[in-house]
Protein backbone atom coordinates (compact mmCIF):
# COMPACT_ATOMS: atom_id res chain seq x y z
CA UNK A 1 0.00 0.00 0.00
CA UNK A 2 1.25 3.38 -0.86
CA UNK A 3 -0.95 6.41 -1.11
CA UNK A 4 0.91 9.68 -1.33
CA UNK A 5 -0.34 13.06 -0.67
CA UNK A 6 0.92 16.10 -1.25
CA UNK A 7 -0.87 19.28 0.14
CA UNK A 8 0.06 23.16 -0.67
CA UNK A 9 3.79 21.61 -1.26
CA UNK A 10 5.67 24.89 -2.04
CA UNK A 11 9.35 24.99 -2.46
CA UNK A 12 11.54 27.88 -2.18
CA UNK A 13 15.36 28.01 -3.27
CA UNK A 14 16.70 31.05 -0.81
CA UNK A 15 18.54 33.73 -3.15
CA UNK A 16 22.22 32.08 -3.00
CA UNK A 17 24.85 34.60 -2.32
CA UNK A 18 28.60 34.43 -2.79
CA UNK A 19 31.74 35.41 -2.25
CA UNK A 20 33.15 36.75 -5.16
CA UNK A 21 36.36 39.41 -6.09
CA UNK A 22 39.06 40.89 -4.79
CA UNK A 23 37.51 42.53 -1.79
CA UNK A 24 35.07 39.62 -0.77
CA UNK A 25 32.13 41.56 -1.78
CA UNK A 26 29.30 39.52 -1.66
CA UNK A 27 27.18 38.86 -5.03
CA UNK A 28 23.97 37.37 -5.87
CA UNK A 29 24.37 34.35 -7.95
CA UNK A 30 21.74 34.93 -11.09
CA UNK A 31 19.95 31.95 -12.34
CA UNK A 32 18.25 31.99 -15.71
CA UNK A 33 14.65 31.21 -14.69
CA UNK A 34 10.72 32.24 -15.39
CA UNK A 35 10.23 31.41 -12.07
CA UNK A 36 8.52 33.82 -9.63
CA UNK A 37 11.75 35.44 -7.60
CA UNK A 38 10.59 36.76 -4.05
CA UNK A 39 12.32 38.48 -0.97
CA UNK A 40 12.97 34.74 0.07
CA UNK A 41 14.45 33.31 -3.00
CA UNK A 42 13.18 31.59 -6.04
CA UNK A 43 9.72 30.05 -6.16
CA UNK A 44 10.54 26.54 -7.62
CA UNK A 45 7.24 25.24 -6.81
CA UNK A 46 4.34 26.52 -5.84
CA UNK A 47 0.65 24.81 -3.83
CA UNK A 48 1.40 21.30 -5.40
CA UNK A 49 -1.96 19.42 -4.66
CA UNK A 50 -1.90 15.75 -5.55
CA UNK A 51 -3.40 12.70 -4.29
CA UNK A 52 -1.67 9.46 -5.76
CA UNK A 53 -3.52 6.25 -5.41
CA UNK A 54 -1.93 3.17 -4.31
CA UNK A 55 -0.78 1.59 -7.31
CA UNK A 56 -1.04 4.32 -9.84
CA UNK A 57 1.49 5.33 -12.10
CA UNK A 58 1.47 9.07 -12.25
CA UNK A 59 3.75 11.29 -14.76
CA UNK A 60 4.98 15.00 -13.65
CA UNK A 61 5.77 16.73 -17.46
CA UNK A 62 6.56 19.93 -18.39
CA UNK A 63 9.91 22.25 -19.91
CA UNK A 64 13.05 22.12 -18.42
CA UNK A 65 13.14 24.28 -14.83
CA UNK A 66 9.63 23.79 -13.96
CA UNK A 67 10.19 22.03 -11.00
CA UNK A 68 9.80 18.32 -11.76
CA UNK A 69 13.18 17.26 -10.28
CA UNK A 70 12.21 19.60 -6.96
CA UNK A 71 9.07 18.05 -6.14
CA UNK A 72 10.05 14.28 -6.97
CA UNK A 73 13.33 14.98 -4.98
CA UNK A 74 10.70 16.44 -1.76
CA UNK A 75 8.98 13.24 -2.28
CA UNK A 76 12.17 11.58 -1.57
CA UNK A 77 13.77 13.85 1.12
CA UNK A 78 16.26 14.91 -0.92
CA UNK A 79 15.37 18.22 -0.74
CA UNK A 80 13.70 20.09 2.21
CA UNK A 81 9.87 21.02 1.60
CA UNK A 82 9.58 24.86 2.53
CA UNK A 83 6.27 24.89 3.51
CA UNK A 84 2.87 22.20 2.97
CA UNK A 85 2.58 18.66 3.93
CA UNK A 86 3.46 15.17 2.40
CA UNK A 87 2.03 12.34 3.92
CA UNK A 88 2.32 8.74 2.60
CA UNK A 89 -0.34 6.35 3.78
CA UNK A 90 -1.49 8.72 6.57
CA UNK A 91 2.02 9.78 7.94
CA UNK A 92 3.31 13.27 7.83
CA UNK A 93 6.95 12.82 6.18
CA UNK A 94 8.49 16.26 5.70
CA UNK A 95 10.50 15.46 8.72
CA UNK A 96 11.15 11.98 7.94
CA UNK A 97 15.01 10.66 6.61
CA UNK A 98 15.07 9.31 3.61
CA UNK A 99 15.91 5.81 4.11
CA UNK A 100 12.98 5.33 6.26
CA UNK A 101 10.55 6.60 3.51
CA UNK A 102 10.70 3.17 1.73
CA UNK A 103 10.98 4.70 -1.15
CA UNK A 104 13.64 3.70 -4.25
CA UNK A 105 14.15 6.06 -7.19
CA UNK A 106 15.86 5.94 -10.09
CA UNK A 107 18.09 8.94 -11.72
CA UNK A 108 18.83 9.86 -15.59
CA UNK A 109 22.34 9.21 -14.86
CA UNK A 110 22.33 5.27 -13.75
CA UNK A 111 24.78 6.01 -10.54
CA UNK A 112 25.97 2.73 -10.28
CA UNK A 113 29.14 1.73 -8.82
CA UNK A 114 31.53 1.52 -11.37
CA UNK A 115 34.22 -1.53 -9.54
CA UNK A 116 30.83 -3.51 -8.64
CA UNK A 117 29.85 -6.15 -10.37
CA UNK A 118 25.74 -5.73 -12.18
CA UNK A 119 25.18 -8.34 -9.33
CA UNK A 120 27.09 -6.52 -6.25
CA UNK A 121 25.33 -3.31 -7.48
CA UNK A 122 21.71 -4.96 -7.34
CA UNK A 123 22.63 -6.44 -3.72
CA UNK A 124 24.27 -3.70 -2.10
CA UNK A 125 21.22 -2.01 -0.42
CA UNK A 126 20.39 -5.43 0.52
CA UNK A 127 23.75 -6.14 1.98
CA UNK A 128 23.66 -3.54 3.97
CA UNK A 129 19.91 -3.93 5.72
CA UNK A 130 21.32 -7.38 6.79
CA UNK A 131 19.24 -9.09 4.77
CA UNK A 132 20.16 -13.31 4.72
CA UNK A 133 22.36 -14.30 1.98
CA UNK A 134 20.09 -16.81 0.14
CA UNK A 135 17.42 -14.27 0.15
CA UNK A 136 19.31 -11.20 -1.71
CA UNK A 137 20.32 -14.13 -3.89
CA UNK A 138 16.71 -14.85 -4.84
CA UNK A 139 15.64 -11.24 -5.29
CA UNK A 140 18.63 -10.32 -7.44
CA UNK A 141 17.91 -13.06 -9.57
CA UNK A 142 14.32 -12.71 -10.09
CA UNK A 143 14.81 -9.12 -10.89
CA UNK A 144 17.52 -9.67 -12.93
CA UNK A 145 15.10 -12.08 -15.01
CA UNK A 146 12.76 -9.87 -15.09
CA UNK A 147 14.49 -7.21 -17.04
CA UNK A 148 16.45 -9.39 -18.72
CA UNK A 149 20.05 -9.23 -17.84
CA UNK A 150 20.59 -12.69 -16.30
CA UNK A 151 23.47 -12.97 -18.15
CA UNK A 152 24.98 -10.00 -17.26
CA UNK A 153 25.14 -10.32 -13.48
CA UNK A 154 28.85 -10.73 -13.97
CA UNK A 155 29.77 -7.81 -15.74
CA UNK A 156 31.36 -4.36 -14.36
CA UNK A 157 28.97 -1.17 -15.39
CA UNK A 158 31.63 -0.25 -17.71
CA UNK A 159 31.12 -3.42 -20.07
CA UNK A 160 27.13 -2.95 -20.52
CA UNK A 161 25.19 -0.35 -23.31
CA UNK A 162 23.33 2.29 -21.27
CA UNK A 163 19.80 0.76 -21.84
CA UNK A 164 21.93 -2.46 -19.99
CA UNK A 165 23.08 0.04 -17.62
CA UNK A 166 19.43 1.64 -16.66
CA UNK A 167 18.20 -2.20 -16.48
CA UNK A 168 20.60 -2.41 -13.59
CA UNK A 169 19.36 0.63 -12.23
CA UNK A 170 15.86 -0.27 -12.35
CA UNK A 171 16.84 -3.54 -11.17
CA UNK A 172 18.56 -2.12 -7.74
CA UNK A 173 15.07 -0.24 -6.98
CA UNK A 174 13.14 -3.06 -7.42
CA UNK A 175 15.08 -5.90 -5.17
CA UNK A 176 14.46 -3.45 -2.40
CA UNK A 177 10.67 -3.75 -2.97
CA UNK A 178 9.96 -0.44 -1.84
CA UNK A 179 5.94 1.12 -1.58
CA UNK A 180 6.99 3.66 -3.79
CA UNK A 181 9.10 4.10 -6.91
CA UNK A 182 10.73 7.83 -8.30
CA UNK A 183 11.74 7.70 -11.66
CA UNK A 184 13.63 11.14 -12.84
CA UNK A 185 13.34 10.79 -16.43
CA UNK A 186 15.73 7.25 -16.52
CA UNK A 187 15.32 7.05 -20.44
CA UNK A 188 16.51 10.59 -21.45
CA UNK A 189 20.29 9.48 -21.79
CA UNK A 190 18.97 6.41 -24.34
CA UNK A 191 19.03 6.79 -28.01
CA UNK A 192 15.01 6.81 -29.71
CA UNK A 193 14.56 3.52 -30.74
CA UNK A 194 15.97 1.98 -27.45
CA UNK A 195 13.73 5.17 -25.30
CA UNK A 196 10.99 3.34 -27.08
CA UNK A 197 12.01 -0.27 -26.19
CA UNK A 198 12.43 0.68 -22.46
CA UNK A 199 9.10 2.98 -22.11
CA UNK A 200 7.51 -0.21 -23.85
CA UNK A 201 8.88 -2.50 -21.08
CA UNK A 202 8.44 0.09 -18.37
CA UNK A 203 5.06 -0.49 -18.87
CA UNK A 204 5.08 -4.35 -19.04
CA UNK A 205 7.00 -4.21 -15.00
CA UNK A 206 4.76 -1.92 -13.32
CA UNK A 207 2.03 -4.62 -13.74
CA UNK A 208 4.20 -7.01 -12.45
CA UNK A 209 5.31 -5.21 -10.08
CA UNK A 210 3.25 -3.45 -7.39
CA UNK A 211 4.04 -0.16 -6.66
CA UNK A 212 3.03 3.61 -6.84
CA UNK A 213 4.81 5.21 -9.59
CA UNK A 214 5.66 8.60 -9.54
CA UNK A 215 8.02 9.45 -13.22
CA UNK A 216 9.09 12.36 -14.28
CA UNK A 217 9.73 13.36 -18.01
CA UNK A 218 9.99 16.52 -20.36
CA UNK A 219 8.89 14.35 -23.11
CA UNK A 220 5.14 14.35 -23.95
CA UNK A 221 5.10 10.99 -25.47
CA UNK A 222 6.74 9.43 -22.31
CA UNK A 223 3.95 10.91 -20.51
CA UNK A 224 0.96 9.78 -22.50
CA UNK A 225 2.14 6.57 -23.16
CA UNK A 226 3.18 5.70 -19.36
CA UNK A 227 0.89 7.77 -17.05
CA UNK A 228 -2.68 6.79 -15.46
CA UNK A 229 -2.68 10.40 -14.88
CA UNK A 230 -0.36 13.23 -15.72
CA UNK A 231 0.47 16.41 -14.05
CA UNK A 232 1.24 19.29 -16.50
CA UNK A 233 3.86 21.76 -14.72
CA UNK A 234 4.77 25.35 -15.75
CA UNK A 235 7.11 27.39 -14.05
CA UNK A 236 6.55 25.65 -10.65
CA UNK A 237 2.84 25.86 -11.03
CA UNK A 238 0.94 22.76 -11.62
CA UNK A 239 -1.61 23.78 -14.92
CA UNK A 240 -3.25 20.55 -15.16
CA UNK A 241 -3.64 17.36 -13.88
CA UNK A 242 -5.78 14.09 -15.44
CA UNK A 243 -5.87 11.00 -17.30
CA UNK A 244 -3.78 11.24 -21.32
CA UNK A 245 -7.41 11.38 -22.59
CA UNK A 246 -8.28 14.07 -20.75
CA UNK A 247 -6.00 16.57 -20.83
CA UNK A 248 -5.26 15.72 -24.79
CA UNK A 249 -9.40 16.38 -25.07
CA UNK A 250 -9.45 18.95 -22.92
CA UNK A 251 -6.77 20.78 -22.20
CA UNK A 252 -7.61 23.66 -19.75
CA UNK A 253 -5.31 26.13 -21.40
CA UNK A 254 -3.63 27.55 -24.26
CA UNK A 255 -0.07 25.63 -22.27
CA UNK A 256 -1.01 22.59 -21.81
CA UNK A 257 -2.98 22.44 -25.26
CA UNK A 258 0.25 23.83 -27.13
CA UNK A 259 2.69 21.04 -24.78
CA UNK A 260 0.51 17.78 -25.49
CA UNK A 261 0.58 16.43 -29.41
CA UNK A 262 2.46 16.04 -31.33
CA UNK A 263 2.66 18.03 -34.26
CA UNK A 264 2.00 20.67 -32.18
CA UNK A 265 -1.90 22.20 -31.60
CA UNK A 266 -2.73 24.99 -34.49
CA UNK A 267 -3.60 28.01 -32.95
CA UNK A 268 -4.92 31.43 -34.48
CA UNK A 269 -6.29 34.44 -32.99
CA UNK A 270 -10.38 35.11 -33.52
CA UNK A 271 -12.88 37.08 -32.53
CA UNK A 272 -16.26 35.23 -31.27
CA UNK A 273 -19.46 36.78 -32.39
CA UNK A 274 -22.45 35.65 -31.47
CA UNK A 275 -25.85 35.21 -33.56
CA UNK A 276 -28.58 33.97 -30.90
CA UNK A 277 -27.39 30.75 -29.82
CA UNK A 278 -24.49 30.59 -32.11
CA UNK A 279 -21.19 31.41 -31.97
CA UNK A 280 -18.93 32.10 -34.73
CA UNK A 281 -14.63 32.36 -34.67
CA UNK A 282 -14.01 35.11 -36.67
CA UNK A 283 -10.49 36.37 -38.67
CA UNK A 284 -9.81 39.16 -41.42
CA UNK A 285 -10.63 36.38 -43.96
CA UNK A 286 -13.12 33.06 -42.37
CA UNK A 287 -15.71 32.91 -40.54
CA UNK A 288 -15.96 29.78 -38.61
CA UNK A 289 -19.06 28.55 -37.03
CA UNK A 290 -18.76 26.61 -33.98
CA UNK A 291 -20.39 23.62 -33.30
CA UNK A 292 -23.40 22.67 -31.32
CA UNK A 293 -21.45 21.61 -28.18
CA UNK A 294 -19.21 23.90 -28.28
CA UNK A 295 -21.77 26.85 -28.40
CA UNK A 296 -23.21 25.10 -25.08
CA UNK A 297 -20.10 25.81 -23.45
CA UNK A 298 -19.12 29.06 -24.63
CA UNK A 299 -22.89 29.90 -23.22
CA UNK A 300 -21.60 28.70 -19.71
CA UNK A 301 -18.14 30.21 -19.97
CA UNK A 302 -18.61 33.92 -21.74
CA UNK A 303 -20.18 37.47 -21.01
CA UNK A 304 -23.14 36.63 -23.69
CA UNK A 305 -22.93 40.20 -24.83
CA UNK A 306 -19.57 40.97 -25.49
CA UNK A 307 -17.53 40.10 -28.68
CA UNK A 308 -14.41 38.25 -27.06
CA UNK A 309 -11.15 38.29 -28.05
CA UNK A 310 -10.21 34.65 -28.14
CA UNK A 311 -7.47 32.30 -29.87
CA UNK A 312 -8.44 29.00 -31.64
CA UNK A 313 -6.85 25.72 -31.37
CA UNK A 314 -7.13 23.04 -33.72
CA UNK A 315 -5.39 19.69 -33.88
CA UNK A 316 -3.67 18.90 -37.11
CA UNK A 317 -5.03 15.89 -37.02
CA UNK A 318 -8.75 16.97 -36.86
CA UNK A 319 -8.69 19.02 -39.71
CA UNK A 320 -10.02 17.37 -43.45
CA UNK A 321 -9.58 18.89 -46.86
CA UNK A 322 -12.79 20.03 -48.39
CA UNK A 323 -14.19 21.37 -51.32
CA UNK A 324 -14.81 25.57 -51.77
CA UNK A 325 -18.13 26.12 -50.66
CA UNK A 326 -18.32 23.84 -48.10
CA UNK A 327 -19.64 25.41 -44.72
CA UNK A 328 -16.35 26.85 -42.87
CA UNK A 329 -13.95 25.76 -45.91
CA UNK A 330 -10.55 27.61 -45.58
CA UNK A 331 -8.36 28.40 -48.11
CA UNK A 332 -4.93 28.32 -48.07
CA UNK A 333 -1.77 27.32 -50.17
CA UNK A 334 0.92 24.33 -49.17
CA UNK A 335 4.05 25.96 -48.22
CA UNK A 336 5.74 21.96 -47.59
CA UNK A 337 4.51 18.57 -47.41
CA UNK A 338 6.14 15.51 -45.22
CA UNK A 339 5.81 12.36 -45.66
CA UNK A 340 5.92 10.12 -42.41
CA UNK A 341 4.92 7.25 -44.07
CA UNK A 342 0.95 6.17 -44.25
CA UNK A 343 0.08 9.96 -43.01
CA UNK A 344 1.79 13.43 -44.62
CA UNK A 345 2.48 16.34 -42.46
CA UNK A 346 1.16 19.69 -44.99
CA UNK A 347 1.79 23.03 -44.06
CA UNK A 348 -0.64 25.28 -45.24
CA UNK A 349 -0.42 29.14 -45.18
CA UNK A 350 -3.70 31.04 -45.01
CA UNK A 351 -3.70 35.23 -45.36
CA UNK A 352 -4.64 35.22 -41.20
CA UNK A 353 -2.27 32.19 -39.78
CA UNK A 354 -0.39 28.89 -40.55
CA UNK A 355 -1.78 25.28 -40.22
CA UNK A 356 -0.55 21.95 -40.27
CA UNK A 357 -2.76 19.50 -41.17
CA UNK A 358 -2.06 15.85 -40.49
CA UNK A 359 -3.79 13.72 -43.43
CA UNK A 360 -3.66 10.37 -45.06
CA UNK A 361 -0.44 9.61 -47.94
CA UNK A 362 -3.50 9.10 -50.19
CA UNK A 363 -5.29 12.56 -49.66
CA UNK A 364 -2.85 14.48 -51.47
CA UNK A 365 -3.76 12.52 -54.85
CA UNK A 366 -6.32 14.82 -56.70
CA UNK A 367 -7.70 14.53 -60.08
CA UNK A 368 -5.17 16.69 -61.38
CA UNK A 369 -2.29 14.67 -60.15
CA UNK A 370 -0.50 14.93 -56.65
CA UNK A 371 -0.99 17.74 -54.57
CA UNK A 372 2.54 19.97 -54.39
CA UNK A 373 4.15 22.88 -53.01
CA UNK A 374 1.88 26.30 -54.17
CA UNK A 375 -0.80 24.78 -54.90
CA UNK A 376 -4.18 25.80 -53.18
CA UNK A 377 -6.33 23.24 -50.69
CA UNK A 378 -9.54 24.22 -49.08
CA UNK A 379 -9.68 22.25 -45.44
CA UNK A 380 -12.22 22.60 -43.14
CA UNK A 381 -12.08 21.35 -39.18
CA UNK A 382 -13.81 18.86 -37.67
CA UNK A 383 -16.53 20.02 -35.57
CA UNK A 384 -15.86 19.05 -32.01
CA UNK A 385 -12.38 19.35 -32.86
CA UNK A 386 -11.96 23.52 -32.70
CA UNK A 387 -11.00 24.58 -29.09
CA UNK A 388 -11.31 28.10 -27.83
CA UNK A 389 -9.01 30.28 -25.18
CA UNK A 390 -9.16 33.24 -23.48
CA UNK A 391 -6.39 35.07 -25.54
CA UNK A 392 -5.31 37.35 -22.66
CA UNK A 393 -5.52 34.44 -19.74
CA UNK A 394 -5.11 31.73 -22.28
CA UNK A 395 -7.88 29.90 -19.93
CA UNK A 396 -10.31 27.65 -22.20
CA UNK A 397 -13.19 28.46 -22.76
CA UNK A 398 -14.87 25.63 -24.97
N1 LIG B 1 19.79 23.94 -5.67
C1 LIG B 1 19.13 24.92 -6.30
N2 LIG B 1 19.24 26.20 -5.94
C2 LIG B 1 18.56 27.19 -6.56
N3 LIG B 1 17.69 26.97 -7.57
C3 LIG B 1 17.52 25.71 -7.97
C4 LIG B 1 18.21 24.61 -7.38
N4 LIG B 1 17.82 23.48 -7.99
C5 LIG B 1 16.92 23.85 -8.93
N5 LIG B 1 16.74 25.18 -8.91
C6 LIG B 1 15.83 25.93 -9.77
O1 LIG B 1 14.51 25.46 -9.55
C7 LIG B 1 13.82 25.35 -10.78
C8 LIG B 1 13.25 23.98 -10.94
O2 LIG B 1 14.29 23.07 -11.14
P1 LIG B 1 14.03 21.53 -11.39
O3 LIG B 1 13.09 21.03 -10.37
O4 LIG B 1 15.34 20.85 -11.48
O5 LIG B 1 13.31 21.56 -12.81
P2 LIG B 1 12.99 20.36 -13.82
O6 LIG B 1 13.34 19.06 -13.16
O7 LIG B 1 11.54 20.50 -14.14
O8 LIG B 1 13.82 20.62 -15.05
C9 LIG B 1 14.80 25.74 -11.88
O9 LIG B 1 14.54 27.05 -12.28
C10 LIG B 1 16.15 25.64 -11.23
O10 LIG B 1 17.03 26.59 -11.76
MG1 LIG C 1 14.77 17.63 -13.74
Amino acid sequence: MAEIVLSHIKKVYPNETKKKGLFGKKKVKERKTNLQVTEEGVLAVQDFNLTVHDQEFVVFVGPSGCGKSTTLRMIAGLEEITSGDLTIDGVRMNDVAPKDRDIAMVFQSYALYPNMSVYENMAFTLKLKKVPKDEIDRKVRAAAETLGITQYLDRKPKALSGGQRQRVAIGRAIVRDPKVFLMDEPLSNLDAKLRNQMRAELIKLRHEINGTFIYVTHDQTEAMTLGDRIVIMKDGVVQQIGTPQEVFNHPANIFVAGFIGMPQMNFFDATLARFDNEFHAETAHFDIPLSPSVCRRLDETIDPASRVEVTVGVRPEQIQLCSADDLGALTGRIEVTELMGSTVHVHVSTPDASFVLVLPAGDLESEGGTLATGDEVHFKFEPEAVHIFDRETGVALS
